[in-house]
């Protein structure tokens, strides 16, 4: 989607609350997709939980860092390193692999490449280093990730889990970091605006349809 198909006639913070808004209804139509987590099998469950955490475990500090340092803005950088610092500081990786153990769903190297194309998609795209997609791309993770954790919860919940202290934190933090992240984007496209041409939601859309893989999994059929 570009600038121009979205407002075109919007600038500065309208055409951030106008982005801001795209995102909710992204995210809505995401949570809204999601299956009841009592329907789900207990493989259907395992799997789920394995592939969220085959991407996110190693990745969300490399797509934070690439963001980092895609962004031009002098003060993005400062807010950027703040959601580093307490990923690193609070070891989330950590406890990202806590959780995905005590529901018996630590990933296979089957369930990582079942995500393994889409995963690279997103990678490539950040790569480009293109500051205001990055950051806008990241912004929407936040706000996604923040409506998933309580589901995420309920499907550890099927496999017998209580280990919450990742979903808990992530519900919570996430709040913070999701403002902070729209504020960034404000700062970064008055900055380094992108051409009216380019395609703003170019991670937003890779990063959706890694989400979808993530919950949905492989085509049975496939
Ligand atoms: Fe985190």
């Amino acid at each position: 989607m570009s600038t121009t198909i979205l407002a075109p006639q919007l600038q500065g913070e309208s055409l951030g609350a106008a982005i801001q808004q795209q995102i909710a209804i992204i995210v809505d139509d995401l949570i809204g997709q999601l299956p009841n987590p009592a329907q789900l099998s207990r493989e259907q469950a395992r799997g789920l939980i394995a592939r969220y955490t085959a991407v996110l475990e190693g990745n969300f500090i490399y797509w934070m860092t690439a963001t980092c340092l895609a962004a031009k803005a002098e003060e993005v950088r400062p807010i950027l390193e703040e959601n580093l610092y307490e990923e690193v500081r609070d070891a989330h990786p950590v406890m990202l692999r806590r959780f995905a153990i005590a529901a018996n769903a630590f990933p296979t190297d089957k369930d990582a490449l079942d995500v393994d194309t889409d995963l690279t998609n997103v990678r490539l795209f950040l790569g480009k280093l293109q500051g205001v997609q990055s950051t806008l791309t990241m912004a929407f993770f936040e706000c996604w990730i923040q409506r998933f954790m309580p589901f995420l919860a309920d499907v550890a919940g099927v496999l017998g889990s209580e280990e919450r202290v990742y979903t808990d934190v992530h519900g919570v933090c996430d709040v913070h970091h999701t403002a902070e992240l729209f504020r960034a984007l404000d700062l970064e496209m008055a900055i380094n605006p992108i051409s009216a041409d380019a395609d703003l939601f170019e991670g937003v859309d890779l990063l959706r349809t890694l989400i979808v893989s993530i919950v949905q999994g492989p085509n049975p059929a496939a």
